[in-house]
């Protein structure tokens, strides 16, 4: 994404622990207990708080449609029924941007609930915006770290689909750790799905397309709908953002897995 980047500290539970060289001194403690004055180990983000400012119409989005569609983040298990006011086929997304995918998603499978992910402000007014304006009733949003939702509200089992499309691919070696598609988290989210149900990731950087398939494919829980890359299934649109990568001939790969019975 082209929006200046700006980086926090963050202390706070999440993808993985950070290499002991990382991390404050403190007093020796027991094993797997945190040191005194420490309440959380400090941990790695997939994602930085990026600068950028909410639009009037953004704005009037969350004022409108906020109080209906944003779910307030709360680690206790979420009762989706209660939350669509229906029972439905639940699917999350991870990083859902200003959410062009997400909306066309939501329009074309209209039986399905869509739980998405975001925490990137702007981004989140973009979606209740399209939201107001395609009059969708299919989609909440949890304005929150995917990682935590996925830890706290989401128990086993509860999901039928995920979609991480074009996660933040973190280019630099040093970076990488910052990915979200890495084994720890990946055996997470195959465990939050049902038998059957299903993770779909897509990417334009080709070593992250490789990593996807080398973690996914190792994750015993998961097994492949396809021999390699996946072909792109069609709910998934051409976003402008992937119709211009693809317009200076950068390539984009698919991978869908289920999890086993
Ligand atoms: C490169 S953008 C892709 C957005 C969108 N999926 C698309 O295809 O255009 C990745 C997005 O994931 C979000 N993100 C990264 N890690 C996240 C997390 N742990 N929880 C929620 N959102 C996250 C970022 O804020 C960013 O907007």
């Amino acid at each position: 994404m082209a929006t200046k980047l700006q980086w926090l500290t963050v202390i706070e539970p999440t993808l993985a622990s950070a290499p002991p060289s990382a991390a404050p001194a403190a007093a020796p403690s027991a094993p797997g207990v945190a040191p005194a004055g420490v309440t959380h180990p400090k941990t790695i983000k997939s994602f930085v708080r990026r600068a950028g400012r909410t639009t009037t119409g953004q704005a009037k989005a969350f004022e409108d449609f906020g109080p209906r569609f944003v779910l307030p983040y709360a680690p206790t298990p979420l009762d989706a029924a209660a939350a669509f006011a229906r029972s439905a086929p639940l699917v999350l997304e991870i990083g859902f941007g200003m959410g062009e995918a997400t909306a066309h998603i939501a329009g074309v499978r209209p039986a399905d609930n869509f739980l998405c992910c975001e925490v990137h402000e702007p981004g989140v007014g973009a979606l209740l915006k399209r939201i107001g304006e395609q009059g969708l009733t299919n989609i909440r949003i949890l304005q929150h770290d995917a990682v935590e939702v996925i830890d706290h509200m989401l128990p086993e089992g509860c999901l039928d689909g995920m979609h991480i499309f074009f996660p933040d691919p973190w280019h630099k070696t040093k970076h990488n750790k910052r990915r979200l598609i890495q084994p720890p988290l990946v055996a997470k989210l195959a465990a939050r799905l049902k038998p059957g149900g299903y993770l779909h990731c897509a990417t334009d950087w080709q070593p992250y397309a490789e990593q996807m398939l080398q973690v996914l494919s190792a994750e015993p829980l998961l097994q492949n709908t396809a021999t390699g890359f996946a072909p792109q299934p069609d709910y998934r649109p051409l976003t402008k953002f992937e119709n211009r990568g693809l317009r200076l001939g950068h390539g984009v790969w698919d991978v869908v897995f289920v999890r086993r019975n």
